[in-house]
């Protein structure tokens, strides 16, 4: 067994940025390179993570604050059951969001310093990569996918957002921000260029 821990990679970004696709590809360049990877997501399809979704829905309804806290519950459950385990193992493992969607989503109602406080024990990515796409792109691929909207989906909380991923970006060590606005191979190619650097995949090409 591969004893040696193994990055964890993050995907950020708008709803409709292109992050799930762009999970996706990595994570079939690096099983090419012969590396385990194993791609998640949150919120999770777990218990915690259900109740979310009822959320964003906008089947059940909880204030702010609970709903920042179901996040930070179901990312616990998520390192501790699943995240950690996988690095151990000597599994790469790639999360189509995590905390940075707590800190940009949800300070548009709840201090950003609680919600730091409340993730702090959450482990930071070895690889975070925002891919920032613009608003009306991201709205007008959520209209294409689906008949529902969502709790974010609107143009107004969607600029919002996007401006605090870009706060974040600078504040944020081993975070990128990625031009989203591109071909799907330009974007692919030039987060495979950051990964090549991580030194734990030193030689890979
Ligand atoms: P998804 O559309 O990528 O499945 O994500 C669901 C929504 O939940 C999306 O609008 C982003 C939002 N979200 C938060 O607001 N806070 C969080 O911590 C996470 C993980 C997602
Ligand atoms: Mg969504």
């Amino acid at each position: 067994m591969n004893t040696k821990r193994m990055p964890f990679i993050v995907f950020e970004g708008l709803d409709g940025s292109g992050l799930s696709t762009q999970s996706f590809e990595l994570k079939g360049w690096l099983e090419k390179k012969g590396y385990e990877v194993y791609l998640t997501k949150e919120p999770t399809d777990g218990l915690i993570g259900s109740l979310v979704r009822g959320v964003l829905r906008k089947e059940l309804k909880v204030d702010a604050k609970t709903l920042a806290l179901l996040f930070a519950a179901d990312r616990m459950l998520h390192i501790n059951n699943t995240i950690s385990n996988l690095l151990d193992e000597g599994v790469i493992v790639i999360s189509d969001r995590y905390r940075l969607s707590s800190y940009a989503f949800q300070s548009l109602e709840v201090d950003i310093d609680w919600l730091k406080k409340i993730n702090e024990k959450s482990i930071t990515p070895d690889l975070t990569f925002i891919i920032d796409t613009p608003p009306l792109i991201c709205m007008r691929r959520i209209q294409k996918q689906r008949f529902h909207i969502e709790l974010y989906e609107e143009i107004d909380k969607l600029e919002k957002i996007r401006e605090r991923y870009h706060e974040l970006a600078k504040e944020e060590s081993n975070a990128f921000l990625i031009d989203g606005n591109r071909p799907i191979e330009s974007v692919s190619a030039e987060i495979f260029k950051n990964v090549k650097e991580l030194e734990i995949l030193e030689g890979l090409e």
